[in-house]
């Protein structure tokens, strides 16, 4: 078996999956290479000393076990962090928490922190917050990659019509 025991936890057990009704912020990404899709959904909330923090986060993730592995970590690491901490969140803080991943399910980890930075990104954008300009063009990427992706899908569905 390649994946870690770890890994295999999150994946037959994942953490913190479905939906948030009217969440705060809401993030979809795709991953170009196999158009795996993830969905991210954020409540935020304000603590008795006045800090927003995230305080639910819940995923739907259409992907391999490493996607929905790293889906489940990430929602456990983003529980309790301010935005600005979440968005310091990278693949190799996933990749810790799983104890490793192969090098060719790395990029199932960039599917987790990209469907985050969305949510993070509409949620700043609803309310009118200054967006960093690195998850500006971020979700830049990100927009391009899922059109693309979901052009291939609606090739793929109506030629499976025929
Ligand atoms: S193979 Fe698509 S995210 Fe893992």
């Amino acid at each position: 078996m390649f994946y870690t025991k770890q890994t295999l936890k999150h994946f037959r057990n994942p953490h913190n999956y479905g939906e948030i009704k009217n969440p705060d912020g809401e993030g979809e990404a795709g991953n170009i290479i196999c158009g795996d899709l993830m969905n991210l959904y954020l409540k935020v909330k304000k603590t008795k000393n006045g800090v927003e923090i995230i305080d639910a986060v819940k995923f739907k993730t259409y992907g391999c076990a490493a996607a929905i592995a790293t889906s489940s970590v990430i929602t456990d690491l983003v529980k309790g962090k301010t935005v600005d901490q979440a968005l310091k969140i990278g693949k190799k803080d996933i990749i810790d928490t799983l104890n490793g991943l192969p090098p060719i399910k790395i990029h199932c980890s960039i599917l987790a922190i990209d469907a985050l930075g969305e949510a993070i990104y509409q949620y700043l954008f609803k309310n009118n917050r200054p967006i960093p300009l690195s998850l500006q063009k971020t979700h830049e990427r990100i927009e391009i990659g899922k059109k693309e992706i979901k052009e291939r899908y609606a090739k793929w569905l109506s030629i499976s019509k025929k």
